[in-house]
């Protein structure tokens, strides 16, 4: 290799591991739990961004379903509790959320939580009937 190969080679070396640094040390978590009442059954989820599907889960009672944040955009989530009730939502949105280490959400019979800190909870949408 001649110098200025090896120097560009490095460069962008440097420039993969300094993107990978701030992908990695500035991510968010995204976490939903299933927090209906007792019996209320499964619910079904699935979430996607602009490029990424992260398909679809099943969500059981009391489980957190998470994801790291890899594309800085709005990531729609649909739910759907058979055998009819269905609802929507934005589980992470770049302008609310960046800078939080964690996103979390409740899911209730009466709808849907936001928090930050997992403590303090604010209603963001409701359960709708098909
Ligand atoms: C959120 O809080 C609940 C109840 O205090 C706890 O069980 C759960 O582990 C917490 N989740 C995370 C991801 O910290």
């Amino acid at each position: 290799m001649t110098k200025m190969k090896t120097w560009s080679f490095s460069w962008v070396l440097v420039l993969i591991a300094s993107s990978l640094f701030i992908t990695i040390s500035g991510a968010t978590t995204v976490h939903i739990l299933n927090s209906m009442p007792k019996n209320s059954g499964q619910v079904n989820i699935h979430c996607e961004s602009k490029n990424i599907d992260l398909g679809l889960r099943v969500l059981e009672e009391g489980k957190d379903y998470n994801w790291p944040v890899e594309e800085n955009a709005v990531y729609y989530c649909e739910a759907v509790r058979p055998p009819r009730n269905i609802a929507s939502w934005h589980a992470f949105e770049p302008e609310r959320d960046v800078g939080h280490d964690s996103v979390f959400w409740l899911v209730k019979e009466d709808g849907f939580f936001l928090s930050w800190d997992n403590a303090t909870w604010v209603k963001e949408a409701d359960w709708e009937t098909e």
